[in-house]
């Protein structure tokens, strides 16, 4: 059916049209019955079903409908499948239909920028490219049942403190760069329906009243044609808010804001028309959800099947000596820790899940193996429990393997605050190395849902990381830990030694007034590799139980133009004797020197499943973008023309293979020459050069160096080399004083050196 949107604004009232840009409650958008306007449900996400039916709050605290807990994205997005999160995305779609939801919140792409960051667990990477292809597959998942998504915290809330007032305050690179990348993408890619804007500031500016972000960018730029809401609470100031590009307040406000809004447009202060077209991109997805119900299916047991499916193909196998896969005949087997138990597999606040069973691995281990178990450690408090501590130092004693379930527990991280440390609690830290005084072969299973210091890595055997998997996990970590299913995740975000390695350390998390993204683009492997720190494990690493080969790196040319596009081929093989998957990885390295750069950045990968002794060729594509640093001078993409260097890796850390390709920039900088503009600069641009270089030989000599060879002490002193040297780096006013140049004639040569720059 075709809606006259239009026709329906146009029948409403002013009072009708304000209070359609706020929620009825915390759920609903209102409706007009005798408009044939439906009062639709908006619903947390992003990982299951979180409608809660009465009493509602946005921070999980009361009872939502029994659902299915799928993994959290800090774990699927180790899955790096495109496919596998479409997947889940699909079947969410499905629920919410069953459920009658128009839109369910998520998914969450801010950039993982600290460890500390409570909500991280919520979030997927450090790196953009990878947020944005994990959020697109979801949204295109969802989105093919005719249900909505909500891209969210747009923008640059990448901590809990203050995150309803404080600024962020960010470059405009790295803004671009790292911060708004992964929304971009996403956004261009998969369409998602509404965008929620976040509760903080961006550069002093209220995310919901920021017309740059919600208007010129979000829409002029990226070409966004939903409708933004804005994050539960976060509107500042509503007419201001509206004016920017924030169509929806949500929830309600008790229809304060909406008469502030007939308010302002009665005394002219806000266009109606600006009004009905917020109006009209709210009902546009109303309807699209509305007029295109399908049947929805809530199959509780298929989906935490899926949950287990997925969960298997998210963790990290992070060590492994030689323990893992634990033969299921002839061994004793310990499980120990209340994790193997009661698992952690989520994270507190709006996101958290009423799931309806949870398999724990102490369950799921029934059907494979038999197990002796001590719950070790206690997670309401940290104290060393001794009497448990000993109890499991003695079951892991009499066992031939010993797998201790660890992790954080709830306090220690969850939306509305931010971790003060990295350490697990200390409780568990102790048992580990307790246990593995007695036990040579421990194997530790971490839940949590961002990187936790691991005092004990080289204490122990094996190191699966299952972050919060949701509520099938302990039958996943039961495939991977006995070999049913071969782990193929890889760390979407670097484990560093020590908190203090993190780039933002020194300014994580601010103030409380603003906090200062010092490090710049400089964020996560982009730091780490840069600065050639050793971290505990590195971004895009991860374990198989087979292994496997790369080879034959070809390039589709070896010289393109930043508008074409370059195809990379490599084959991998399979040179195990188990089937497995492997994620290969596309990283570019500018090798040019036009712009301080990260020394690689992730920019491609693929997933390939290969039997025993298979080989397969993959290919992946490149782009400007792919090459390409946000220059500020022209506010937009550049990629300068040079060499940069492909490599294919398994890890950012483990480069298989490498090719060089040249690209030419089709856009040339503009140049601006001022008095102190300097010699290096117009030696640099061919125009300018050809102008002053006749004049660098007298200039050398000038400032002290010989233009010719000659053996005297003065040479000796200043070389012609040195000499060079500081005449490129001597601006054009100095001409006055070393080549006595007058103000006039510095002025003349600039004219001529500009009419050169800009002749075509
Ligand atoms: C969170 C959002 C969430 C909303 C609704 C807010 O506190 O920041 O992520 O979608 O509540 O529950």
């Amino acid at each position: 059916m075709k809606r006259d949107v239009k026709k329906i604004i146009s029948e409403m009232t002013l009072e009708e049209k304000a209070g359609m840009c706020s929620g009825k409650d915390f759920w609903h958008l209102k409706g007009a019955e005798r408009l044939g306007i439906p009062a639709v449900m908006v619903s947390d996400g992003p990982h299951g079903l979180r409608k809660q039916a009465e009493e509602a709050d946005h921070l999980g605290l009361n009872e939502s409908i029994k659902a299915v807990c799928f993994p959290t994205a800090c774990a699927t997005a180790c899955s790096f499948d495109r496919d596998l999160l479409e997947e889940m995305g699909e079947r969410i779609g499905d629920e919410c239909q069953a459920e009658n939801l128009s839109v369910i919140l998520g998914p969450a792409v801010n950039i993982k920028r600290s460890p500390l960051c409570g909500r991280n667990f919520e979030y997927f990477s450090e790196d953009p490219y990878l947020a944005s292809q994990m959020a697109a597959a979801h949204i295109k998942g969802v989105q093919s049942k005719n249900v909505g998504t909500s891209i969210k915290h747009f923008a640059a809330n990448n901590q809990e403190h203050r995150r309803m007032s404080c600024s962020s305050e960010i470059d405009e690179r790295t803004l671009r760069e790292i911060y708004l990348a992964a929304f971009e993408t996403a956004i261009k890619e998969a369409k998602p329906d509404t965008v929620m804007c976040s509760y903080n500031r961006i550069n002093g500016e209220f995310a919901s009243e920021n017309h740059w972000l919600l208007t010129e960018v979000l829409r002029d730029e990226w070409g966004f044609e939903g409708y933004v809401m804005s994050d539960w609470g976060a509107v500042n100031d509503r007419v201001k808010g509206l004016k920017a590009g924030l169509e929806l307040e949500m929830p309600g406000s008790g229809g304060n804001t909406d008469k502030e809004i007939v308010e302002a447009v009665k005394n002219g202060e806000l266009e109606e028309s600006v009004l009905d077209r917020a109006v009209e991109r709210i009902l546009n997805i109303v309807f699209k959800f509305t007029d295109n119900r399908q049947e929805g299916k809530f199959d509780l047991e298929e989906d935490h099947k899926l949950a287990a499916k997925i969960a298997g193909e998210s963790m990290v196998l992070l060590k492994n000596e030689g323990v893992l896969p634990i033969p299921v005949q002839g061994k004793k087997i310990a499980f120990i820790g209340k994790f193997a138990e009661t698992p952690r597999f989520q994270g507190g606040g709006s996101s958290h899940i009423n799931s309806f069973k949870i398999t724990s691995a102490l369950e799921a281990v029934k059907d494979v193996a038999q197990v002796t178990y001590a719950q070790g450690y206690d997670v309401k408090e940290d104290v060393i429990d001794q009497v448990m501590l000993d109890q499991a130092v003695e079951v892991a004693k009499e066992a031939d393997v010993a797998v201790i379930f660890a992790g954080l527990p709830d306090a220690f991280e969850s939306e509305g605050y931010d971790r003060s440390h990295m350490r697990m609690p200390d409780c568990q830290n102790t048992l580990i190395s307790e246990i593995a005084k007695v036990q040579e072969n421990v194997v530790v299973v971490l839940h949590n849902g961002s990187p936790v210091e691991m005092p004990w890595a080289d204490q122990v055997k094996g190191i699966l990381e299952a972050y919060l998997g949701g509520q099938a996990v302990g039958q996943a970590e039961v495939d991977i830990l006995f070999g049913k299913v071969n782990p193929s995740g890889k760390l979407a975000e670097t484990i560093p030694y020590k908190l203090s390695d993190n780039p933002s350390y020194l300014n994580f998390p601010g103030d409380g007034q603003k906090v200062e993204y010092k490090e710049g683009v400089f964020v996560g492997y982009r730091y780490y590799d840069t600065k050639e720190m050793p971290v505990r494990y590195p971004f895009g690493y991860g374990l198989s139980y087979t292994t496997f080969e790369y080879k034959d790196l070809q390039l589709s040319a070896d010289k393109i133009k930043d508008t074409d596009k370059l195809k990379v081929r490599l084959k991998v093989k399979n040179t195990g004797n188990r089937a497995g998957k492997e994620i290969v990885q596309l990283y570019v390295a500018d090798k040019t020197g036009a712009a301080s750069r990260p020394v690689k950045e992730l920019r491609n990968f693929v997933k390939v499943e290969l039997q025993p002794q298979e080989e397969k060729t993959v290919e992946m594509e490149l782009d400007k973008r792919s090459f390409a640093w946000y220059n500020t001078e022209i506010h937009d993409w550049y990629a300068a023309s040079g060499e940069y260097e492909i490599l294919a890796a398994a890890s950012s850390r483990d480069i298989r293979l490498k090719k060089t390709v040249y690209v030419e920039s089709t856009r040339e900088l503009p140049m601006h020459i001022h008095m102190n503009t300097t010699i290096g600069e117009l030696l640099e641009n061919p125009k300018t050069k050809a102008v002053i270089e006749g004049m660098t030989d007298s200039l050398i000599q000038h400032m002290g160096g010989s233009s010719e060879e000659e053996n005297s002490a003065a040479s000796e002193a200043i070389t012609k080399e040195m000499s060079l040297k500081m005449m490129e780096n001597s601006p054009l006013r100095s001409l006055r004083s070393f080549m006595g140049m007058r103000t006039e004639e510095i002025q003349e040569l600039i004219q001529k050196l500009q009419n050169a720059a800009d002749h075509q």
